[in-house]
């Protein structure tokens, strides 16, 4: 095992997969517990997993470097969710990746004297993590993903973030909604778990929420547009996950051969308008979900993400994330979250609440 027992000098940390707002500010937070408190020295890895193969992309970190960084969207590292390890194969439920890639990886944070490597990323990520970890990298990690959809933590930062810039989209597209008498579909990310659609969906108000853990019928929300019109409600908006899928059917893909979701907002736009007669509209949110400055919420988060990453590297906390549970910081073996993605449970309160509210989602004819 390439991890030792003997002192810490030497860390470096790397962001992994699709930006999400807030691998800033944890790198800022990292980088200041790492120097100030500790005194190591510290190294942040260039496009993710990529910089450690052939040639390092490292450079060196220190406080003059992350200053500023806090409210900063994206990340001063890179990232990609290409490259050496965006192909696997599943053995046994376990994420299979390239030997030679591992190793490759392995050699060059050996090669460096890397004490601690800190991967910020979501759960194909932390899968990754883990696989080096057990290969003897001593790896942390940190949950990021706008999706919420990783295991082992009540939250990933980048959540906050999307969520607030879904919700206001929601509020813009409630009066064009009103002044037009029409049906706007508004189609969100989230991968295939519905977290972003569902509480964007109550917290703005939505009339319909359609998301991968529940199953629709277009039967159903045309139902729930008829039902507002004989009520005297001529609008309607629909929040519709991207890995939404109707009974018996698939998710919709932009790119089969990627596995980029995408579509189903047009689909359900399409349906509604031919079963309920109602001009109809879609908008796809996309990336503006990712970008942009973090709220305050995750700016937080990210920040005791960050620290708690330094001490559990200091408390040698190899093969671990840190996580919020309760909203206590702690951490979570990396083997009970890598490659499991978490969606929204089917029996949350949160369905019920936006049931309790006349909130259809999709499943229940009117
Ligand atoms: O995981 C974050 C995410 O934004 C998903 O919500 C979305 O499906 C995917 O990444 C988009 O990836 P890309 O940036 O490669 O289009």
């Amino acid at each position: 095992m390439m991890t030792s027992s003997g002192p810490i000098r030497r860390v470096a940390l790397l962001t992994s997969g699709g930006d999400a707002p807030g691998l800033n500010a944890v790198i800022r937070a990292f980088v200041k517990t790492a120097r100030l408190e500790f005194g190591w020295d510290v190294y942040g890895v260039e496009d993710g997993f990529e910089g450690l193969i052939g040639k390092p992309k490292i450079r060196p970190l220190d406080l003059s470097d992350v200053r500023g960084l806090l409210p900063m969207g994206g990340t001063i590292l890179g990232s990609t969710n290409k490259g050496h390890f965006s192909s696997f194969e599943i053995v046994e439920g376990r994420r299979v990746h390239d030997p030679a890639a591992l190793n490759a990886v392995c050699e060059t944070v050996r090669k460096l004297r890397i004490d601690g490597l800190v991967v910020l990323g979501g759960e194909g990520s932390q899968a990754i993590a883990l696989d080096l970890y057990e290969n003897g990298v001593p790896t942390v990690g940190v949950p990021k993903t706008i999706d919420n959809d990783l295991g082992g933590t009540d939250m990933t930062f980048g959540f906050h973030t999307a969520l607030w810039v879904a919700t206001d989209a929601i509020d813009r597209l409630h009066s064009t909604a009103a002044s037009h008498d029409r049906v706007m579909v508004l189609e969100v990310m989230g991968r295939h778990a519905g977290w972003i659609a569902l509480y964007a969906g109550i917290g703005g108000g939505a009339d319909v929420i359609l998301i991968p853990e529940i199953p629709f019928t277009f039967e159903a929300v045309a139902d729930k547009i008829l039902e507002r019109e004989a009520h005297g409600t001529e609008f309607s908006i629909i929040v519709v996950a991207e890995g939404a899928t109707p009974a018996g059917g698939t998710a919709v893909y932009q790119s089969e051969h990627e596995k980029r979701l995408g579509g189903i907002g047009q689909s359900v736009a399409e349906e509604v308008q031919r079963r309920t007669g109602k001009e109809t509209r879609v908008v796809v949110l996309g990336h503006l979900q990712r970008g942009g400055s973090p709220t305050p919420s995750d700016r937080v988060l990210a920040t005791r993400f960050g620290v708690a990453a330094a001490k559990a590297i200091a408390e040698r906390k190899f093969g671990q994330m840190v996580a919020l549970r309760c909203g206590q910081l702690t951490t979570v073996p990396l083997r009970e979250v890598a490659g499991i993605v978490r969606g929204v449970p089917v029996d949350s309160d949160l369905i019920s609440t936006a049931r309790a509210l006349g909130i259809s989602m999709g499943d229940e004819r009117g």
